[in-house]
């Protein structure tokens, strides 16, 4: 009986191994599929050409922010939220490499002054691509929501720094430092994950 049985279970497992195997394969075929298609959103064929606007950088800036995509640790007020894009020089071509730091306001208004919450600088991928995971920003007294950052195409380069907006918000048009070629576009994820993208033209 244990001669019958040795053989089979040997079977059994391998054929667990070969199925267990397979499905991750697919999982990762479905996860780079899905990577792609999300890094595809925002094409050269998006980019406009057009240098973007420098705006102040305002009271909050803080040097010697973490490198980190993930910008919002856990319990930041505000509803949970992707950006993301490329960076472009002004004839279109991506920029691998292109440093950006990013600080922001969480959802009630507030700046973490004392931290690093909300405050994360990374380097684009070999597309030009780059992601933060973050939060809606709140308002505070005279400001519609925004999210600030600079960028610099290389080491050598001068940094430029400026702000992102949302659309549809109705402080934007009393906010006198609102630019409205500066505002981010909602679009979904194949996987119905939902983000905030734009490309950032440096001249
Ligand atoms: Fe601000």
């Amino acid at each position: 009986m244990r001669k019958v049985l040795i053989p089979i279970i040997i079977v059994v497992l391998l054929a667990s191994i070969f199925i267990l195997s397979k499905n991750s394969k697919q999982q990762e075929k479905i996860s780079q599929e899905s990577n792609s298609q999300a890094a595809s959103q925002n094409t050269p064929e998006n980019c406009s050409g057009k240098a973007l606007i420098e705006l102040t950088e305002g009271p909050y800036y803080k040097t010697g922010s973490p490198e980190r995509e993930k910008i919002a640790e856990s319990n930041t007020p505000g509803e949970h939220l992707i950006l993301k894009g490329y960076v472009f020089d002004t004839d279109c071509k991506s920029i691998a490499n292109a440093w950006l730091d990013f600080w922001q306001a969480d959802g009630e208004g507030n700046y973490d002054n004392l931290g690093y919450n909300l405050r994360g600088h990374q380097y684009t991928d070999e597309n030009g691509f780059f992601r933060i995971e973050t939060i809606v920003p709140g308002q505070y007294p005279g400001r519609t929501e925004h999210i600030h950052f600079k960028v610099r195409k290389s080491e050598n380069s001068s940094v430029i720094t400026s702000q992102l907006f949302f659309p549809d918000s109705d402080t934007n048009s009393t906010d006198t430092i609102f630019d409205d070629s500066l505002i981010v576009e909602f679009g979904t994820d194949p996987d119905g994950s939902k983000f905030a993208s734009y490309n950032i033209i440096v001249p």
